[in-house]
């Protein structure tokens, strides 16, 4: 018998298995020749949320959820916040290692050249209402370029693939900006290539009559970090999302459409607009005690949201750079008033036996929110900012999925509690 291996009695039968462990997992498919008679099916496993289930096996990012730490491709996130750029991070999350110079020069170079849309993609958006959900527009927007790019479905050829990648990078922030714009009945910015990733898309968003937006470094850096922050977090519900729409070889804009979708949920990227609403809503430092009384004594349908996460069960990482990153963003705008019940919010639940208990921390939307509106985005648009640096976590994770040769279409199986067969009855004899 291998040391390798998990040995399984099925008290059923009083057969004995010993199925390998490899990577701290076992086959579920492994389970299978396990019987309790010639016609049984095999033995499944019940994971609803796959709470205790590796879809796949990735290269690209890592997280220990205890002690909160969060790597790209082995790079620690808060250097990579201190030290690297978005752009570099997304070519470090596309290709698996930090670029030289010179591949980064063409990197840029490359997503710069397409930033622009179609000029009927902005007929498509014109045609949202005035108070349409930027989340909203930004999903369908995504998948109408599927129509543009009818070439994207060669999903196996890998340079038109790469292309498509850059193409949806690139793109995501003109759309978001588009979608800001439609909102609040301002004509479109173009983009400026002679920009940053996050300058030319604060010249989208903000820029009126100027002939070029002056783009204040601080507030520039900080959207770059915080985009660095959301890149990736490696088998979250919207990357599933990608990667369970991309296992049917579906386009990318469809997958990323998709993928957004996901994101736009209050229990995932929805969280940080829910988070500012709540801070709202309790107005004074002196409602927090019995907010959080509320919490406590509810049903559990009230959540104290920006915490708690499926992984991390201690300080989220990312949580710790904003904070600081909110300090240098409120020197540049003043500071959020909000801060201060942010703050108090933070200090009675981390001491409170309820939240300490259940392992319940601070995650990244609970200061990234504060950021956002300091620096005049509207709440319901943050969960853009989360959906634009998200994109190229979706797209390399998909990328890995389309040349994983374990994966096949996402198709899960159920356990089946319904009415055994019966006749159908005609609608005259129902009672
Ligand atoms: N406030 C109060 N109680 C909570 C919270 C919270 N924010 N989060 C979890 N709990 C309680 C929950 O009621 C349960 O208690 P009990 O064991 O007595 O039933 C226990 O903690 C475990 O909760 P769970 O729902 O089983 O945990 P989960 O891993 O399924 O959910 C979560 C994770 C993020 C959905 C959840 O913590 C939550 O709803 N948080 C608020 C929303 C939020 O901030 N989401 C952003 C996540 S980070 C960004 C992203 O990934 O998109």
């Amino acid at each position: 018998m291998g040391s390798n291996t998990l040995t399984i009695t099925d008290n059923r039968t009083g057969k004995t298995f010993e199925i390998p462990i490899e990577n701290g997992t076992i086959r579920a498919m492994d389970l299978r020749q396990i019987k309790a008679g010639k016609d049984d099916f095999g033995l499944m496993t019940y994971d609803p949320s796959f709470m205790n289930t590796s879809s796949c096996k990735s290269r690209i990012t890592y997280i220990d959820g205890d002690v909160g730490i969060l790597e790209y491709r082995g790079y620690p996130i808060d250097q990579l916040a201190e030290k690297s750029t978005f752009l570099e991070v997304a070519y470090l999350l596309l290709h698996g290692e930090l670029p030289t110079a010179a591949e980064l020069d063409g990197f840029i170079k490359h997503v710069k050249i397409h930033t622009y849309v179609h000029e009927n993609v902005k007929k498509c958006m014109e045609g949202f209402r005035h108070d349409a959900h930027p989340m909203g527009m930004l999903l369908s927007t995504v998948g109408v370029l599927s129509t543009f790019y009818p070439d994207a479905k060669k999903i196996f050829d890998a340079s038109l693939r790469y292309h498509h990648i850059i193409r949806i990078l690139a793109k995501m922030p003109t759309i978001a900006a588009f979608a800001y714009r439609h909102s609040i009945g301002f004509p479109y910015v173009y983009p400026d290539n002679d920009l940053s990733y996050t300058g030319n898309f604060l010249s989208m968003m903000k820029k009126m009559a100027e002939p070029k937006y002056q783009v204040n470094p601080i507030l520039e850096r900080a959207l770059d970090v915080l985009f660095i922050l959301h890149a990736d977090h490696e088998q979250n519900c919207s990357t599933n999302a990608m990667r369970g729409v991309g296992s049917a070889h579906t386009d990318p804009y469809s997958c990323v459409a998709a993928a957004t979708a996901a994101l736009y949920g209050p229990l995932h990227g929805g969280a940080n607009e829910a988070v500012l609403k709540m801070l709202r809503e309790l107005g004074s430092v002196k409602n927090v005690p019995a907010f959080v009384k509320d919490i406590k004594e509810g049903s559990g349908e009230k959540r104290l949201m920006g915490f708690g996460h499926r992984v991390y069960k201690n300080y989220d990482p990312r949580a710790k750079v904003i904070k600081k990153l909110a300090e240098e963003v409120f020197e540049v705008t003043g500071k959020n008033p909000l801060l201060e019940i942010a703050i108090e919010l933070e200090r009675i639940a981390l001491q409170d036996d309820y939240f300490v208990k259940r392992k319940l921390y601070p995650n990244v939307d609970f200061y990234s929110g504060l950021i956002y509106e300091a620096m005049g985005f509207p709440t319901d648009y943050f969960t853009v900012l989360f959906a634009i640096p998200r994109a190229v976590g979706w797209l390399s994770q998909w990328q890995e999925m389309l040349n994983d040769p374990d994966q096949k279409i996402a198709r899960p199986r159920q356990v089946y509690l319904g009415s055994p067969r019966r006749d159908y009855i005609p609608l005259e004899e129902r009672k």
